[in-house]
């Protein structure tokens, strides 16, 4: 039923409670999960629970804030975790400059070596942008990469338009239910349910009516009925068209468990 294309249950918020977790979500109709690293070591928990669960699968990569200390060292391990059965993406990588916990030029570096990366291996790629809106859009054109997701888009129409034209998906969380969502609304009522991704990034951003709790894939349900409502689609295909989306992107390389 539910396909969350942007989870972190390596974080320590879900230690005590996450395999009792996963396994109600799953049986409560989250069919898949993709677990995104942020930098070596929870690419690491992440393809464990990948190996440890048949429905969650794992991104590899390092996010814009640790982007300051990565190395030659870590890109190779990227590329190694890459060759993994159920690893489906490079990710999240990007640019930060919203916190700007690293420096921009470190942040450039790696983002741009990681989609070159994803480019030679014909990954799909997961991005993080934050207050570096036009800056990512440019460099992910020019990097030759074509697929994969916007993660928490929170960008113009325009450019969601430019993005699905290059071949992007566009991911949709828990920002769609809250009071100030006008803009990223608006982008839900433009997109082709087609490029629409769900997504929780738990354990951060839950939805309205939950919003401030511990997100977990269960909560997608409060984002498809805001989607249902604004695009004016059965709640039904709402799920199964934004599945369907997800299993094209991240899926049809690799075996579906
Ligand atoms: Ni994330």
């Amino acid at each position: 039923m539910f396909f969350d294309t942007h989870a972190h249950y390596d974080d320590e918020k879900f230690d005590g409670v996450r395999d009792a977790l996963i396994e109600e979500m799953h049986s409560n109709g989250v069919d898949f999960i993709i677990n995104a690293g942020s930098d070596v070591p929870s690419t690491k928990v992440s393809i464990e629970l990948a190996e440890k669960y048949g429905f969650i699968y794992a991104a590899a990569g390092v996010h814009p804030h640790e982007a300051g200390s990565m190395t030659e060292k870590d890109l190779d391990f990227i590329r190694r975790c890459c060759a993994h059965e159920k690893v489906v993406a490079v990710g999240e990588i990007g640019l930060d400059y919203h916190y700007d916990f690293s420096p921009r030029e470190s942040q450039r570096y790696w983002f741009e070596r990681q989609l070159e990366l994803a480019r030679e291996l014909d990954m799909p790629v997961v991005i993080h942008s934050r207050e570096a809106a036009q800056e990512t859009f440019d460099i992910i054109e020019k990097s030759g990469v074509r697929k994969g997701t916007i993660h928490a888009y929170s960008g113009s129409v325009e450019m969601a338009r430019d993005y699905i034209d290059m071949g992007f998906h566009i991911g949709v969380g828990g920002v769609v239910t809250f009071k100030n969502a006008k803009k990223l609304i608006d982008v839900v009522e433009f997109l082709p349910l087609e490029r629409i991704l769900l997504e929780t990034d738990s354990p951060y951003l839950s939805p309205v009516p939950v919003r401030g709790t511990v997100n977990n894939s269960q909560n997608l349900k409060y984002i498809a009925e805001k989607i249902s409502e604004i695009k004016q689609i059965p709640y039904a295909e709402v799920c199964s068209v934004t599945s369907k989306n997800a299993e094209v992107v991240f899926l049809e390389k690799k075996v579906v468990a």
